[in-house]
This record gives structure tokens, C-alpha cells and sequence, in this order.
């Protein structure tokens, strides 16, 4: 046994027979387990060269989500155009042409320049409407394009969109409570339990788009002011 275990000392795969042995044995595998780490890392090389192009993509579309996410929940910017708030034409951007004289307010979003539509954020709903500039006040004229308006479509009372619209007398009506606003005079509550006008926003227009060109003339909302 003793010669057995010397002649696979000599063939250096070292034995455990004595303390010189056991040294040179754990040394031998010290040096396997080096070489075996390194064969392994330069057999991982290639795979982690085909992981880490996926792994800082994958980083970077996280930002980007992230910093888009953001930008959806942002107020109305100067600057920014509209868009549909239906499903169904959301990110087609509105132009004069799609605002015919005396026909039903649109629901509108925001959408900002690098296409991103502001639709995080449920105080963002806008109605656009082009009416006749004759019957505008003083401020709606001034906030106006060639008789386009605007002004948030969040009801002052609870908050519902206003989406009614009544052609007879040419007001907006919430189909919540029945209040009733007049788009010619800066969104004046004629009729309901609303407490204060629907906030303008003030528009112009660029290359027959239009374009947000101010902040909303009053908070936007109902009940007590948000902080923010
Ligand atoms: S939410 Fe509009 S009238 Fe009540």
C-alpha cells in the first residue's frame, strides 16, 4: 500500500500518507481549482459578451419607461399639442381642420413634442371647440384662435368630464349633476350645483396645429384644491 501510494506521489497526484503529502496534495488541488476558474471564465467570456449588450439594453429601455412615465403624468406644458382622448385616435395630433364651426366640444389630451400623450394624469382632459368669436367675453377672445377654445373638461363640481353639449343655446352641460357652463363667456356656470367656471387654457396656433401657449387660468379640479 505504501509503495502504492509513493509511486502516485512520483506521478505527482500526491497522496495523504504524511504531513509533506497532505501539504503538497491541497496545493495540487489549490492549482487545479485556479486553473479549472480560469478555463471557466475564459469559456464564459463569449457568453458574457452576447449577456451584457442585452443586460444595458434592457437597463436603458427601463429609463427610458421610466422618464416617459413621467412625462405622461405632467400638467399641460407650453408648447404641447393635442391629441384625441378616445382610444381609438390617441396620438393623432388635431388640427384647425378637425374643429368644424359650432360642432360638439372634442376631449382632448395633451401630447408633448416628442409624442409622448400627457394621458397619466386624469386632470389633463381638455375640450377643444371652435365657436363663433362674435359672442366671445374679452378673455375667452384673448385666449382664443380664429374662434378655437379650450378649457378643462373636469367639472368644478365633482370632477365628471363635461362632455354634454347643447347646440340650441350653445353651452356645455355635465352629464353628472346637470351644470351647466357657457364656452363664449370664460366657461361661466349658468345652471347646476358647479361653484366656479371650467379653468381656460390658452391656445394659439403653429402650422394649422394647435398648440398649448399658457396654464390654465384656475386650478383644475373640484372640492378642496390639491396641493400640487
Ligand atoms: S360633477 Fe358635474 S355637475 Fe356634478
Amino acid at each position: 500500500m505504501l509503495i502504492f501510494k509513493r509511486i502516485l506521489n512520483q506521478k505527482g497526484q500526491g497522496c495523504n500518507c504524511c504531513e509533506s503529502c497532505a501539504e503538497k496534495l491541497s496545493d495540487d488541488n489549490l492549482e487545479t481549482s485556479r486553473r479549472g476558474l480560469f478555463k471557466w471564465t475564459l469559456g464564459a467570456l463569449p457568453l458574457l459578451g452576447s449577456v451584457l449588450p442585452i443586460t444595458n439594453a434592457w437597463a436603458e429601455a427601463t429609463d427610458k419607461s421610466e422618464q416617459d412615465e413621467a412625462k405622461r403624468k405632467l400638467t399641460p406644458q407650453i408648447g404641447d399639442r393635442f391629441t384625441y382622448f378616445t382610444r381609438r385616435k390617441r396620438g393623432t395630433i388635431l388640427t384647425v381642420d378637425d374643429l368644424k364651426l359650432g360642432e360638439k366640444q372634442i376631449l382632448a389630451l395633451p401630447i408633448g413634442p416628442d409624442g409622448v400623450v400627457r394621458d397619466r394624469n386624469r386632470y389633463n382632459q381638455v375640450l377643444l371647440q371652435r365657436l363663433s368669436a362674435d359672442k366671445f367675453d374679452k378673455e375667452s377672445a384673448e385666449r382664443s384662435f380664429d374662434g378655437i377654445i379650450a378649457y378643462s373638461a373636469i367639472c368644478t363640481h365633482n370632477g365628471c368630464p363635461v362632455t354634454g353639449w347643447q347646440k340650441s343655446n350653445s353651452t356645455y352641460m355635465c352629464p353628472c349633476h346637470q351644470s351647466v357652463f357657457d364656452p363664449q363667456q370664460s366657461a361661466t356656470v349658468v345652471d347646476g350645483p358647479a361653484p366656479r367656471p371650467l379653468p381656460a387654457l390658452p391656445i394659439k396656433v403653429e402650422n394649422g396645429e394647435i398648440l398649448v401657449a399658457g396654464d390654465f387660468t384656475d386650478w383644475v379640479g373640484f372640492g378642496q384644491k390639491r396641493s400640487s
